[in-house]
């Protein structure tokens, strides 16, 4: 178990690099599992997640070289089409092998996916346009396996109900390699979703967006060979700009694309926040008061769920009060009462909706509270923080370094999840951060000193 013990209030600067990104590089993955080529994946993060993921492409059967940042995936023959419960339960992205398994094999079985707990986080839009497509599939609670076959795959058209991200992307994988045209509607918009589009035309696939949400694919009979490089990762980026905006300005994010967070870059600049690029690297900084802001989380070209966890640390800085609303996951707060530990002046309430069931993207039940109003300016202050989440974990880092004095943070596991080196890089830009490893009995008997729970 690994904790950081940070001792923050110190100014920062220099350059930072953006790693690649996490969620490109989980679906390249499965996509070289389409092929019985070898397929190379450079400007690869050395995250736990992805190492997760290489474990399983070994597992159905394939080969994996990874040296520095740059994989090279051949799985010739497909050998087993069950993915480990153990397995699959780290991480969400391994119900995904249902593209490559019912493609090649016409058959797969996957644990009903974990992942990061910020909601139920099921996969029925994905089962139900596999399902269109000629795919049988059956749930079984005793055993916790999709039981999925197919007599092979064919075009359809589909709509989605609802936004998902890589339900478009299990779905475009899949009809990568059906029989004929497959249509899908109310498609995911999140530039990740084209970076994977891009890779599989590379490898010989026939997809287009012909609308901003519609997907047109031609299955092909093969795919073959290809190399491609891992994109910036833009969560990564957002990240460092508000770590920069709140530790006086100083850091310049190398490899950021500005136009994939437009969203975020125009609330910033609502906030009194001011951006400069040059030589291709971003600066983020203050010149003045943050001003108060109200944020609604949404699908891509939207506010991305995602940044709400480092955005709330920079309304806490805020003059006035400020309130995020989100529309994504069910349980995103995983921070808050970390944050209060802090000082800060947080309250977790249910905004006014007309009609939630249609107006969040998530399975929406009762009783759940999905707004937090921040009263802001705190002056935070140190403390003994508990991540439960990769970006709940990313926001508490900042937190911390901004806060006055000494805090340890527990939890980095989740933070490695998506951040390569965090500690080192943070460090490179002036911070003064340590990670300690230590047993589950020295934890449980500092936890116990301590009265954390
Ligand atoms: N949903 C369902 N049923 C489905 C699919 C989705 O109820 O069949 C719900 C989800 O539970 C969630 C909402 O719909 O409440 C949105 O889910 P979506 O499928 O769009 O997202 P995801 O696949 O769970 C990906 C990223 C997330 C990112 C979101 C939004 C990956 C591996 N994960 O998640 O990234 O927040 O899209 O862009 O690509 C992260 O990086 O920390 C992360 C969570």
């Amino acid at each position: 178990m690994k904790k950081y013990i940070i001792n923050g209030g110190s100014k920062l600067a220099g350059e930072v690099a953006v790693s690649g990104s996490k969620n490109v590089v989980l679906k390249a993955i499965i996509a070289a599992c389409l092929t019985n080529e070898p397929v190379e994946i450079k400007n690869v993060p050395l995250i736990s997640d992805v190492l997760v993921m290489l474990e399983l492409v070994k597992e159905i059967g394939g080969h994996v070289k990874l040296s520095g940042h740059t994989v090279k995936i051949s799985v010739e023959k497909i050998r087993n089409i069950k993915i480990p419960l153990e397995m699959g339960a780290k991480i969400r992205t391994s119900s995904m092998f249902l593209a490559p398994l019912l493609a090649r094999k016409k058959e797969a079985l996957i644990p009903n996916p974990g992942g990061c707990r910020i909601g139920a986080r099921p996969i029925d839009r994905h089962i139900e346009g596999l399902e269109k497509m000629g795919a049988v599939s059956k749930y079984n609670s005793r055993d916790g396996y999709f039981h999925v076959r197919t007599n092979g795959l064919k075009g359809t058209m589909y709509r989605f109900k609802k936004n998902t991200h890589t339900g478009t992307e299990t779905l475009i994988m899949a009809a990568t390699l059906a029989h004929g045209k497959t249509v899908l509607e109310n498609a995911a918009q999140e530039p990740e979703v084209d970076d994977l589009i891009g890779l599989l035309n590379s490898m010989g696939a026939k997809i287009k967006r012909t609308e901003p949400r519609t997907i047109v694919i031609d299955g092909v009979q093969k795919l073959h060979r290809a190399t491609f490089e891992i994109p910036p990762d833009r969560n990564e980026a957002i990240t460092f700009a508000i770590l920069s905006a709140l530790t006086g300005g100083a850091i310049y994010i190398k490899n950021i694309d500005l136009l994939d967070i437009k969203n975020f870059v125009s609330e910033f600049k609502e906030a009194g926040g001011k951006w400069e690029k040059k030589d291709s690297k971003a600066r983020f900084y203050l010149t003045g008061y943050v001003k108060p802001t109200h944020i609604l989380t949404a699908p891509h070209p939207g506010f991305m769920t995602d940044w709400q966890g480092p955005w709330a640390i920079f309304m806490t800085q805020a003059e006035g009060d400020s309130t995020i609303h989100e529309t994504i996951y069910e349980n995103r707060f995983g921070y808050v009462n970390e944050l209060a530990k802090m000082g800060a002046d947080l309250e977790i309430y249910q905004p006014e909706v007309v009609n939630p069931k249609e107006f969040y993207n998530f399975n929406y039940r009762k009783n759940g509270k999905h707004g937090l109003k921040i009263h802001g300016k705190t002056h935070l202050h140190n403390a003994v923080l508990n991540i439960s989440d990769l970006r709940a974990g990313a926001s508490l880092v900042i937190a911390a370094l901004i806060a006055k004095g000494e805090s340890i943070v527990f939890g980095i596991e989740y933070l490695e999840r998506g951040y390569e080196a965090f500690d080192k890089r943070l460090r490179s830009l002036g911070a003064d951060i340590d990670v300690i490893e230590e047993s589950l009995e020295e934890r449980s008997r500092y936890a116990g000193e301590r009265g954390i729970v």
